[in-house]
């Protein structure tokens, strides 16, 4: 019998989705609606920017990285707000229906469902459209080179969900970022980090905020406070930071699982040799 999407309840009264194909939820049981706010919109410092903006939200789920980043908008100038989200998952429209926070967030999260049922929603300055379907040939698809001013990358954990977070993939990320953006991620993992400083990123890590785990910020440019040369050197050293690759011809995150678990092996043995 196939298992079933099911909501639960986080620790902020917030639902998250249980999504059997990765057996896992789509967020953190300590507070669904709370994490989007604190792993993305606050470590993105996209509230510090105004104009033109345009977001990449990588892993729609329920939409709540978008609506803390109209909320956090809500009451803060800016011209324009385009968010591209990704998403391959069409089965969850049902779900979305059943979200309610029982304060201003039941409006906003009105556009959120609409962008994700039509496709698109667009108002007189924020624009949210969907791309349905794998992010991996999305990203080619869409035309946005030094375009982004914030990603927000939230794809389920790195062992189950590998294919969003392979090197060829953050290369595609960097390419459509702005010098100045940022791209936020969950992930602490040695062998995330060192994937994205091998596709080219400057890395470092958030903390502090109401979440006891770190998580990562990259940026194309320098940024204060990212890791110096001195920890990417023991980053590399590491025996657990091979990244994930993509061998972009089979259509399975397995075959990347099995790759890195290859890699990983070869890494090891060098490492142990050397000593
Ligand atoms: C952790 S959830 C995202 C939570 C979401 N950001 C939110 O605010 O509610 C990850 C999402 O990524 C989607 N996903 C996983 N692999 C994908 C792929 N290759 N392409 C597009 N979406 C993908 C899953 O279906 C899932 O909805």
């Amino acid at each position: 019998m196939k298992e079933k999407i099911i909501l639960n309840k986080t620790e902020d009264d917030s639902l998250t989705l249980y999504l059997p194909e990765y057996d896992e939820n789509t967020h953190t049981i300590h507070g669904a609606y709370t994490e989007a706010l604190n792993k993305h919109i606050i470590p993105s410092g996209i509230c510090n920017k105004s104009g033109d903006l345009c977001i990449l939200d990588i892993g729609f789920g329920l939409g709540y990285n978008i609506l803390a980043l109209l909320d956090s908008f809500y009451t803060r100038s800016f011209s324009s707000l385009r968010i591209i989200s990704f998403e391959k998952e069409k089965g969850i429209a049902d779900y979305l229906d059943m979200v309610e926070f029982n304060d201003k967030r039941d409006d906003l999260y009105v556009m959120v469902k609409d962008a994700f049922n039509k496709g698109s929603f667009s108002n007189d300055k924020i624009k949210i459209e969907i791309c349905f379907g794998d992010a991996r040939q999305n990203i080619k698809k869409i035309n946005l080179k030094n375009s982004v001013d914030a990603v927000f990358h939230d794809p389920h954990s790195p062992g189950k969900n590998s294919e969003l977070w392979t090197i060829n993939f953050f290369k595609h990320l960097q390419a459509c970022m702005k010098d100045d953006a940022y791209l936020t991620t969950y992930s602490f993992a040695p062998q995330i980090r060192y994937g994205l400083v091998k596709a080219g990123f400057f890395v470092g890590s958030w903390t502090g905020n109401c979440f006891e785990k770190e998580g990562t910020i990259a940026s194309k440019s320098i940024f204060k406070d990212c890791f110096s040369d001195d920890y990417i050197r023991l980053l590399e050293a590491d025996k657990r930071s091979t990244p994930y690759l993509d061998n972009e011809t089979m259509d399975l995150e397995r075959e990347i699982i099995r790759i890195n678990r290859i890699e990983a092996a070869k890494k090891r043995k060098e490492l142990i040799q050397q000593v």
